[in-house]
């Protein structure tokens, strides 16, 4: 018989029917009662067996193993479930020995000790929750972006070019460590290397977007980004997805409205198909929140906060506003913050964490930041100080979004390159687009696992990738 998935038979709530379920039991009570889950939905499938089952057959029915069930669907007399299946027969299909098994072992796993057995995190109920909002998230993302007839461009994984120009790149070579060709002059002589230059993993897609957009008018892109940053934070990773829409003809402003849109687009999207699992979230959420000293704990719940997101327009301020509202700020004057607070500074986390969870009690966008902070490629403001950047800061999470109109005037463009040091020639594919036929356009680039870390309340970004690469890890 073919296999029926779980979710399937939970929702659909119809009895009398045979079926056959496979999945991985999650617990056995009584000799009776399965709880049976296939990754298909957060809810178990309680599976009854006969008492007159074969005693060798029970004794392999252990937490974790996968098993085969043929049986009926019948209403269930139990509470917490509306059906249930009786079961026929029952195969084994993997055992899982109850000694060894770490799920059995710990009675509630914590999240750092689920993240050293990575192929069996997936089996819990919060990662199975997060993994599958994870995939309707990215699955949104597609869906927002064609429905409005945004062409997907592949853009390389290994690339010559530092896009924002942080030096935080991942070399990629053939050559030998211990032996490289070299030049005169003793440096490495790339020429020799894989592709006849010095190249790296890319950090943004954004350069090659733009080639795009000034074809298609609206790309995006929705790939791996390697940063070799050094920062051991909850909200850094070594290897993150970013998606990049890059649109001709936008301005900053267009660009804060398309921002606005998907983020709120993708959220909703996520509330309505991943409903359950959200709730569950919610409720580990609430439970972790108990935890903490009242003066530390969050206002809304993990719902109120998404819905809040829904509802309400972010903030739009300048980056001299923001500063402004920090000097003044009440935790500034008692010395709350470590990192000195002045016009011309990157905002630190402190500073955009006080601005949306104290003081704006939102999501905001900062614009106009001063360009001696921001890529070569922003646009520069008449001021002659700041450029066309948009930064969204989260609740919780700081910095999601980046991006800015671009510069399109190719005389201030290349002057700012020659100002940070950025090799013209070397660019000039980049620059051709400011050659022929160029237009105003504009950007950002959205931090996936940091938007997954938003929609699921998780505060280690560890814990919305399958597989997390941060400085020293790199396991599996
Ligand atoms: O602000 P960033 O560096 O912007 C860019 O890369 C532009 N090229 C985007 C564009 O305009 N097309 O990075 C964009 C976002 C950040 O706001 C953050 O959410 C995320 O990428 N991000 C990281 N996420 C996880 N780990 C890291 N190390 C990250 N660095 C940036
Ligand atoms: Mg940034």
């Amino acid at each position: 018989m073919k296999r029926t998935k779980i979710k399937d038979i939970l929702l659909s709530e119809q009895t009398d029917y045979a079926v056959n379920v496979k999945g991985w039991v999650r617990s056995f009570r009584n000799n009776q009662f399965i709880a049976l889950n296939d990754g298909s939905g957060i809810g178990n499938l309680q599976v009854v067996i006969g008492l007159d089952t074969d005693e060798t057959l029970i004794k392999r029915i252990t937490n974790g193993a996968s098993i085969s069930v043929d049986g009926m669907v019948i209403p269930s007399l139990g509470k917490g479930q509306k059906v249930e299946i009786k079961a026929d027969s029952i195969t084994i299909l993997g055992d899982c020995d109850p000694e060894q098994f770490p799920l059995q072992l710990k009675n509630r796993p914590s999240l750092e000790y689920l993240r050293e057995i990575a192929h069996l995190r997936f089996r819990t109920n919060t990662f199975g929750a997060i993994f599958r909002v994870r995939h309707t998230l990215s699955y949104a993302v597609h869906k927002f972006f064609n429905d409005r007839g945004f062409v997907y461009l592949h853009t390389p994984i290994i690339s010559a070019s530092d896009a924002e120009g942080a030096g935080e790149l991942f070399r990629v070579s053939t050559l030998p460590f211990d032996n490289p060709p070299r030049n005169e002059d003793g440096s490495i002589n790339y020429k020799e290397d894989f592709f006849g230059r010095a190249t790296n993993l890319t950090v943004s897609g954004q350069l090659e977007a733009e080639l795009g957009a000034m074809a298609f008018s609206e790309v995006y892109t929705f790939g791996p980004t390697f940063r070799a940053e050094n920062s051991n934070t909850a909200r850094h990773l070594a290897e993150f997805w970013m998606i990049e829409p890059e649109v001709a003809f936008n301005d900053i402003y267009d660009n804060m409205d398309l921002a606005e849109d998907f983020i709120r687009y993708i959220i909703a999207y996520a509330m309505e198909h991943n409903r359950e699992d959200l709730d569950f979230l919610a409720n580990r959420l609430a439970e972790e929140e108990k935890q903490k000293p009242q003066a530390e704990r969050s206002e809304l719940g993990l719902i109120e906060k998404l819905e809040f997101v829904l509802n309400n327009k972010f903030e739009r301020i300048t980056y001299t506003d923001a500063v402004n509202i920090l000097i003044d700020s009440p935790a500034n004057k008692k010395k709350k913050f470590q990192y000195e607070i002045k016009w011309g500074i990157d905002l630190q986390s402190e500073h955009e964490r006080y601005l949306v969870e104290k003081h704006f009690k939102k999501p905001v966008i900062v614009t106009g930041y001063p360009k001696e902070i921001k890529a070569f490629y922003m646009r520069q403001n008449d001021d002659g100080k700041t450029v066309a950047a948009m930064d969204i800061l989260a609740p919780g999470i700081g910095e999601i979004v980046g991006g800015s109109q671009r510069e399109e005037r190719l005389d201030k463009l290349t002057q700012r390159m020659s100002e940070m040091h950025i090799p013209a020639e070397e660019m000039y594919w980049y620059l051709d687009t400011r050659r022929f036929g160029g237009v105003p356009h504009a950007g950002f680039g959205l931090g996936f696992e940091r938007i997954v870390q938003f929609v699921t309340g998780m505060t280690n970004i560890r814990d919305v990738i399958p597989f997390p690469r941060t400085p020293k890890n790199a396991e599996f």
